[in-house]
């Protein structure tokens, strides 16, 4: 098993270049089947959660070539080779049910979908994606067999555009509802849509591609199908959440780190917060800085929240970063109701860390009087103490990386597929900021770990 050995305590100081955006290379790819035209892309991360995503589309009939090192990626289906997507890859990631969407417009026959997987971050359940798609005229049905359960799908007339109220704004449901609609008859309206900046790069896509889409006020796209395609190329925009990653450990470990790619657009809560507790930065033409002051005060109300606010992908680090601010913060999670798993490990870091079941903070959230812990205090100064770890998840893996980066003494951290699903070139990133770690070699290739997991 892969193991990385980290000593503590060391200031992460220097420049990393933020990789392309995991959440709209893979979605991407998934609009790419649309067409039978070649798309290309640039700037692709070299991560977990994209060599699954390829695997997936050729085992489609995708014809796909990638050069890893330049981060160039083409890819072409002139056929659907099948639309049935093996048991293997349901625990693998998302992506899977994206394939309803997308395949329901090019085939007559049955698409059928494996229980989608991801991190264990609450149910997440598909409801949505379900409902929307089955008002385009779809019948979908979960079957459940002795040891698997997958969506079967159809649409033997088509799928026709509708009006599609989301009960929330969605990410994935809003990217299902884009795909179908795509080459639906008639025009579809979402609404309540995600508008999260990921789902925009889809939309900007799709557009490239030749889907005629609309982004209205109010939460509302509107999209006519078509069945003429065009050849699009897409640059993948940097990372937002590895951004944030590195921006909380360069304040985290007492450093500074230009982090290059963070964009200021797509980053305005999070720097909110990150002047709030009196971290530094500086937003300069490629990037922004960010550094560490001198001192930290906590007494922050910290809300996840649907773009454009605070992302859940952001909290995480920035928990561990509030370890190490003076006083009492509040950390009120509103996207997933179960994301604060991860905590029980950084209290036995020595992290003071208590979790309340009731809305804290102001607002309450649709997880009021539901029991499930998704409030978090977070009381500091603490100090960390390194420990072994194993990650259960992408996001918690950054949080444990980062709190052994903060700790005093060893920890050593296993489970690092969860990892490299969504940091590229991460030893290499870590190296550059002198962070101070080893890492054993690994026996199990990360695809072949992070298919079976
Ligand atoms: N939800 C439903 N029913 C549905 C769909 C969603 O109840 O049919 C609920 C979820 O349970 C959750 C909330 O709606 O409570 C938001 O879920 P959403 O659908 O927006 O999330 P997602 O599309 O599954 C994507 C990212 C997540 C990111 C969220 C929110 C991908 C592959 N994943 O998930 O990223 O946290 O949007 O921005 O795009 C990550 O990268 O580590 C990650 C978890």
């Amino acid at each position: 098993m892969a193991l990385l050995q980290i000593e503590g305590g060391t200031p992460l100081q220097g420049h990393v270049r933020v990789s392309g955006a995991k959440n709209v290379v893979t979605k991407l790819l998934v609009a790419s089947l649309l067409s039978n035209k070649k798309c290309r892309f640039t700037s692709v991360p070299d991560i977990g959660d994209v060599r699954v995503t390829v695997e997936l589309c050729r085992e489609i009939g995708a014809l796909i070539e990638w050069d890893r090192e330049e981060g160039v990626l083409e890819t072409i289906t002139p056929e659907l080779k099948t639309s049935y997507i093996p048991q293997r890859f349901s625990g693998a990631n998302r992506i899977p049910i994206l394939m309803l969407g997308a395949l329901l417009g090019r085939t007559n026959g049955e698409v059928i979908v494996p229980t989608v997987g991801g991190c264990d971050i609450g149910k997440r359940p598909v409801d949505f994606h379900v409902e929307a798609l089955q008002k385009m005229g779809a019948t979908i049905e979960h079957r459940r067999m002795l040891k698997e359960s997958a969506w079967f799908a159809h649409a033997h007339d088509g799928l026709h555009g509708t009006v599609i109220t989301l009960p929330y704004p969605s990410v994935g449901a809003t990217e299902n509802c884009l795909l179908a609609g795509s080459t639906a008859t008639g025009t579809t309206v979402i609404k309540n849509a995600a508008m999260e900046p990921e789902v925009v790069e889809l939309i900007l896509f799709l557009q490239k591609m030749g889907v005629p889409v609309t982004i209205e006020s109010d939460r509302t796209i509107r999209l006519l199908g078509t069945n003429r395609f065009y050849e699009a190329e897409h640059k993948i925009i940097p990372d937002r959440m590895e951004a944030a990653s590195w921006a909380t450990a360069a304040i985290a470990t007492k450093g500074r780190i230009f982090v290059e790619g963070a964009e200021h657009g797509r980053m305005i809560s999070f720097i909110n917060k990150i002047r709030q507790i009196g971290g530094g930065f500086d937003i300069k033409e490629h990037g922004i800085e960010f550094f560490y002051t001198g001192s930290l005060q906590g007494g922050l109300h910290l809300e996840t929240d649907v773009h454009p606010g605070f992302m859940t992908d952001w909290q995480q680090p920035f928990v561990v970063l509030l370890t190490q601010t003076q006083g009492l913060s509040i950390v009120h999670e509103t996207v997933y109701e179960n994301r604060f798993g991860y905590t029980d490990i950084l209290r036995e870091m020595g992290g003071d860390l208590t979790l309340f079941r009731h809305c804290l903070g102001g607002s309450e959230c649709r997880f009021a009087l539901k029991h499930f812990a998704h409030s978090l205090a977070v009381k500091g100064v603490t100090p960390l103490y390194g420990k072994e770890i194993v990650i259960p998840d992408l996001r918690a893996g950054f949080a444990y990386l980062l709190a052994a980066l903060v700790a005093s003494g060893k920890s050593k951290l296993s489970g690092l597929h969860f990892l490299e699903r969504g940091y590229e070139k991460l030893d290499a990133k870590l190296e550059a900021l002198g962070a101070s770690f080893s890492r054993e070699e690994e026996r199990v290739p990360a695809l072949e770990e992070a298919l079976v997991n």
